[in-house]
């Protein structure tokens, strides 16, 4: 299990579903979210992965269950919640961590590619939330949702132009259903990571030869972050200590977002040199 940030118990019986489970950040939050005390359900295409994180959550002797889901298909989205509701009884917690993400140029891009990555991301995201917080309503106790976006829904995201235009929506989407469902006692934050190494996005973004060292040099703090660092951060934004915090986003990027001043050209400037 991860390192936790959190006292134990913090998450004590509460229900997190967590899409993108099986794999890099996803997998990160269930294990956290479960050595809390949080009972999971982990959602996405790959049994197998899920599966795997089912296992290493049940070794260390808390509860979750895999439920294989293209959040995509609306259909499917209602059988994560069935299934959910089935096991545990009810939903307290959704992370919309699922994504998908290449790079390519847009002039290039055909409409089944811009489908693949916004179906993903902002339809899947809608199915998700809204499916969960019908639950959430229903059930009468409040609830708490997690939006993992990305830093570019604020500067654009030349060559990922559909995942930051979907990203995008997914932020809007937590601003304007924070306040609608607020009568509801749901709380909905995002969170904005900066670059982070895992498994998939050194395959498809970060993985051509020093390609992470180069882009840490870009970074104020110097490095990419880690998984078990965004998973801290989605603890606390579900966890009672984030009881007044909604409609936010919670930017976790090392400084990699506003490093654009004249700093980094200090010395070669008239009378520094
Ligand atoms: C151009 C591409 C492409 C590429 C796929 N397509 N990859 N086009 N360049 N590199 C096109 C295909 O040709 C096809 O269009 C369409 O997209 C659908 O492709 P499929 O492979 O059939 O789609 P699918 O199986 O649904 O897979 C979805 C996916 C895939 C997005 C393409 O990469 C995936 O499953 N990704 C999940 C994991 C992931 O991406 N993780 C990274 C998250 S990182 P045609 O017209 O040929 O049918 C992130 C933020 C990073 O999101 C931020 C960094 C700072
Ligand atoms: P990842 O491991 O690729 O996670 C993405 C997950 O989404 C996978 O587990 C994948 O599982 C799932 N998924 C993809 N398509 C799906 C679908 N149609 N239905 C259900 N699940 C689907 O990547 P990650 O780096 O951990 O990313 C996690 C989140 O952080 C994403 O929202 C990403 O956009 C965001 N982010 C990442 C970075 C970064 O640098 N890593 C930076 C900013 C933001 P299956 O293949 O099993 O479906």
């Amino acid at each position: 299990m991860s390192q936790q940030m959190l006292p134990a118990g913090t998450l004590q019986d509460q229900v997190a579903i967590i899409t993108g489970g099986g794999t890099g950040m996803g997998k990160a939050m269930a294990l956290t979210f479960a050595g809390l005390g949080a009972k999971i359900v982990v959602a996405s295409r790959k049994l197998e992965n899920l599966e795997a994180t089912v296992r290493e959550i049940e070794a260390a002797g808390c509860e979750a269950l895999a439920v294989a889901t293209d959040v995509r298909d609306p259909a499917q989205v209602a059988n994560m919640v069935a299934r959910t509701k089935e096991r545990f009884g009810g939903i307290d917690i959704l992370v919309n961590n699922a994504a998908g993400n290449f790079v390519a140029k847009s002039e290039d891009l055909s409409p089944n590619a811009w489908n693949a990555v916004v179906g993903i991301v902002l339809n899947g995201t809608w199915y998700c939330t809204q499916a969960v917080a019908k639950e959430m309503i229903a059930q009468g106790r409040g609830g708490k949702m997690v939006n993992i976006i990305a830093t570019y829904v604020w500067n654009g995201g030349p060559g990922t132009a559909p995942s930051a235009a979907a990203k995008a929506g997914v932020l809007s989407l937590t601003q304007s259903l924070s306040v609608e469902w607020a009568r509801h006692k749901i709380r909905i934050n995002a969170i904005a990571p900066g670059p982070v190494a895992t498994e998939n996005t050194t395959r498809q973004l970060f993985g051509g030869g020093d390609l992470i060292e180069k882009m840490s040099r870009e970074i104020p703090l110097g490095r990419f972050g880690e998984v078990d660092e965004i998973a801290n951060a989605a603890a606390y934004l579900v966890s009672d200590y984030a009881n007044y915090v909604t409609g936010t986003c919670l930017t976790v990027d090392g400084g990699n977002m506003l490093n654009k001043g004249y700093l980094k050209y200090f010395d070669k400037m008239p009378g520094r040199q």
